[in-house]
This record gives structure tokens, sequence and C-alpha cells, in this order.
């Protein structure tokens, strides 16, 4: 460990120097000397083979490629060149001596090279074969990468160099992913700390297909207690590590390892869950189970074909922004003005209203924030983390409020709506659905922010409308708008 505590002790030096600002601008958070360990004992050391070549894009201090480097010295590799790239000239000072000095105290034939270039520009006429297919550069036995977390402008000229991968503004982090499956040689590894967020959502869409294309998942870590992986750095990210291997290959099983923070990887839990329900649908969700149980909920859940829109449902977020709006807003009803729904008028499943919140009435005709009266399932779009249900909904019935014709919902609410009114008992059916525990631990599994989204529910699978019909009738006829009435109605279905 002797290099690794060498990088680690100077990378400490240096973040109290650098101000948080100045390094915020790169993207750069720097690994833990425990979470480099664990990414570099994710490899495979390859048989038959003493010279391997590494690739560390955004190298940082060179804090992951110290501790591969170690590793690779302990399992017999006998000579490693390593290819840095880094763009914050704040850091190369630093990183080279770090690599003089594993090249002077080393066991192993060393040698490097610091690009200064960007990672993604300087390839773009490689990544698409401006210059002919033949074109490939040098690829690498072995890429090790915490890439930087930055979303940028779509017509960055990072997005500009990678057009296939981006939909909208992309993040730095995905696009460094994607370029590094490109430099990786056939049938070799890449392990990478990076954020979940590209598991699931659109925006991520056209890199999840192109990348879990190319390319096999063979491990994924999960950090349990959040605000931990970073902490010397106070970095709220949701984060996981994962291998892949570059390879087309069917692989039948994922294995899954959690640990409950950053430094503890002694007391991790393994799991072994089968790819195609981590990585399945058309959409190239991945969906992080933890345990049985959650495979249990994907199998089943999965098992319906309907989505909301397939059955001319959708949900879609409140349209009023209620501090963009003031001038609009009124506490108390007045002539003209119409009910304006929040968060907290869904209570115990039921929508009430009025609670004597402050604006909670809106008067205007703009079209863009009002609503026919009609019935909908509102669904809370944001939730605290430390609540017990991701998923908290409220029935709203026009007919409760029949003395308005319109309505209008703050844009931290969501809404199902139908393209026709929809009934009654498909509204308490949808409740059964969004109140149960099989759904919030889907949506949990499908994402791990705090943020409900529109387009993973909309494509999260639904039973037929005959099913959500009848599952309504039977909550309406208990009276009892619970967790477990709405697990016991919706099991019998399963
Ligand atoms: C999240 S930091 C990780 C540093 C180091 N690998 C580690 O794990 O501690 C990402 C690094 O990428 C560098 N970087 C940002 N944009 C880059 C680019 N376009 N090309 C090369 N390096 C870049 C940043 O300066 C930063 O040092």
């Amino acid at each position: 460990m002797e290099l690794l505590d060498k990088v680690y002790q100077s990378t400490q030096e240096y973040i109290e120097k650098m101000p948080k600002e100045q390094r915020k601008k790169y993207g750069q958070f720097f690994t833990s000397k425990e979470i480099a360990v664990f990414m570099s004992g994710l490899f495979a050391i390859p048989e038959n083979k003493t010279k391997l070549t590494i690739l560390d894009p955004g190298t940082g201090s060179g804090i992951l490629s110290a501790a591969l480097i170690e590793r690779l010295a302990e399992n017999g590799i006998q000579s490693v060149h390593l290819v840095c790239y880094e763009t914050d000239d704040n850091i190369t000072e630093l990183l080279q001596s770090n690599l003089e000095y594993i090249k002077a105290n080393g066991s192993i034939d060393f040698s490097y090279e610091i690009r200064s270039e960007n990672y993604i520009t300087s390839q773009e006429s490689e990544y698409n074969h401006y210059l002919g297919a033949d074109d490939d550069p040098a690829k690498y036995d072995m890429v090790i990468l915490n890439p930087p977390y930055k979303k940028i402008a779509k017509n960055a000229p990072e997005a500009l160099a990678m057009p296939d991968v981006c939909y909208g503004a992309p993040n730095l982090y995905f696009l460094f992913m994607q370029m590094a499956l490109f430099d990786l040689k056939d049938n070799a590894e890449m392990v990478a700390i990076i954020p979940r967020s590209w598991t699931s959502g659109a925006y991520f869409e056209h890199f999840r297909q192109r990348f879990l294309t190319e390319c096999r998942i063979r491990h994924i870590h999960l950090f349990i207690s959040r605000d931990k992986v970073f902490e010397n750095e106070s970095v709220l990210q949701e984060t996981l590590i994962i291998k892949v291997v570059k390879s087309q290959e069917v692989t039948e099983s994922i294995t899954m390892t959690t640990s409950n923070s950053n430094k503890d990887f002694d007391n991790i839990t393994t799991f072994t869950a089968p790819y195609n329900t981590v990585v399945s649908g058309e959409n190239y969700y991945v969906y992080l189970v933890t345990n049985e149980d959650e495979i249990e909920v994907i199998t089943q859940l999965s098992k319906w074909n309907d989505t909301l829109p397939s059955l001319g449902l959708k949900m879609k977020t409140g349209l009023t922004v209620d501090f963009r709006n003031r001038e609009v807003l009124r506490n108390t009803e007045e002539q003209s003005a119409v009910p304006l729904f929040y968060s907290q008028h869904i209570q115990s499943g039921r929508v009430i209203f009025p609670i004597g919140k402050e604006n909670e009435y809106i008067v205007t005709d703009q079209a863009g924030l009002l609503q026919k009266n009609k019935n909908y399932l509102f669904v809370k779009r944001f939730t605290a983390k430390e609540e017990h249900r991701r998923l908290q909904c409220g029935v709203y019935l026009s007919r409760k409020f029949s003395a308005y014709s319109l309505i209008s919902t703050q844009n931290k609410i969501n809404f199902i709506d139908g393209a026709t009114e929809i009934s009654e008992c498909v509204v308490f059916g949808l409740y059964v659905i969004f109140n149960s525990t099989f759904y919030d631990c889907y949506y949990r599994i499908l994402n791990g922010s705090t943020q409900v989204n529109s387009t993973e529910v909309n494509s999260m699978p639904m039973p037929p409308m005959n099913i959500i019909e009848a599952m309504g009738k039977q909550l309406i006829s208990v009276r009892d708008m619970s967790e477990n009435t709405c697990d016991t109605i919706l099991r019998s279905y399963l």
C-alpha cells in the first residue's frame, strides 16, 4: 500500500490548498483510498500476460492508477504502461510527481504518458471514424475511471463530438464512459465509479442503448447509506461502481454487492442477479436489485405488458410554477378563483381542500395553468429521503369539487390523466397500484432519486384496464386506503 498511501497523502494536501470552487470547474472529486483499492480489486488479472497497458481518463492525482498498479504488481504483472488524460493544469504537476514516485519506488517496470488533452474532443475523429474505419487508436487492456461529473450544454464541443449518445444537455461522465469503452480492447475490462442517474431516464437512453449493446455488465456495487461516498468532499451524489467487459457474449448473471459506507468494504453483501432482470426492456433500463425480494418484484410486475400510455393514460407534471406566477395566486377564495393543488393537499390517500394553506387559489385565464376538473390520481413529485415511501398519492374526484369546471396543480405534484375522463373505479384502481409496496419498490429500483419522474412512471408495467377497474371496485368496497389493503388487492391479481 506504500505507493497508494503516498498518492493519497499528496491528494489530501492538494485538496486542502485548492479551493473547492476551482476544482468544481473541472468536475473534480477525488476517489478515497478505500474505494480505489476496492475498484482495482474488481479487475480479473489477465492470464498469460505479463505486460499491460492501462488507461485512466481524468486522472486527477493518479490515485486510481496507483491502486491498480499496486494490485497488478502483487499479482505477477511485470510491466505496465499507463496513459493519463488530465486537462487541469493545476494538478498535472502533482500527477507527474506521483507517477515519478511510482516509477522510482514501485516493484514493476513502469512507464507513463500524461496527455493534457481533452479526453473527449481529442478523439472525436477516431470515435466517429471520420478518417475511415481503419483509423483505430491504440486500445487498452484495462480502463479505470472516475470521470468528471459535469452537465454540459447540448452544443458543447464534447457533446458535438459524441452525437450518437447525446440527447439534450449531457453529462460529461457518460461521455467518458462511452469513450473509455471505445478505447478498450475486445474482452478487456473497465471499472468506473459514476452516478447512478444513467440507469434510467430519457436523457441517458441513447447512451444506455449503445453502451449496453457494446459491453456486458459483470459487477455493480451500491452504497446503501447515502451521502457518504465522497464524505470528505461532502458531495451528495448517488454513486455506484461498475465493472464491464467489452464483449457481446451472452452473460447469465451480474454480481451485485452493497456496502454501508465508503470506508467499510469488509462487510459487503454479495448477491447474484440474472442479467436479464438487471438489464432489460426496450429502454435499456438498469434495475439495481440487491436481494431476492426485489427480483421477485421486477419479475412479477414484468408479466404485465401494458403501460399507462398503452392504456390511454399518462402521468404529467403539475401545471403551475407558483413562484413564477405570484400575482395570480390567492390565499382565500374570490370570484373566478379555482383551487390550486399542492402536495400538502394529498393526505392519507385522499385530496383534502381547502386546508388554509397560503396561495391555494388561482385566478387566471392562462390556459397553460388550468386543467379540466376531471378525476385524476395525484402523485407527489418530491418526498424526503427518510420518508417511508417514494410513491405517495391521493385520489382526486371531480364531483367533490363540482363548483369548479377548471382547477390547477402546482408543478411539485404529478397527476395521472386520461385522454377521456377516467372513471372513479379506475382512479381507485390506479391508487391500489401506486400505493402498493410492490410499485414503490419497483420505482425505487428503477430510480434512486427522491423525485418521481413521469418518464419512468409512464414506462412501468401496468395491468390491463379490466384489472385496474376490478381492483378499484374492491378498494371502494373495503373503504380502507392503507398500503396493506392495496398490497392484498394487488397480490390477488399477480
Ligand atoms: C472526478 S475527477 C477524478 C480524479 C481521479 N481520477 C480520482 O479518481 O480521484 C475527474 C478528473 O477529470 C479531469 N477532467 C475534466 N474534464 C476533462 C476532460 N475533458 N479531459 C480530461 N480530463 C478532464 C478533471 O480535471 C478531474 O481531475
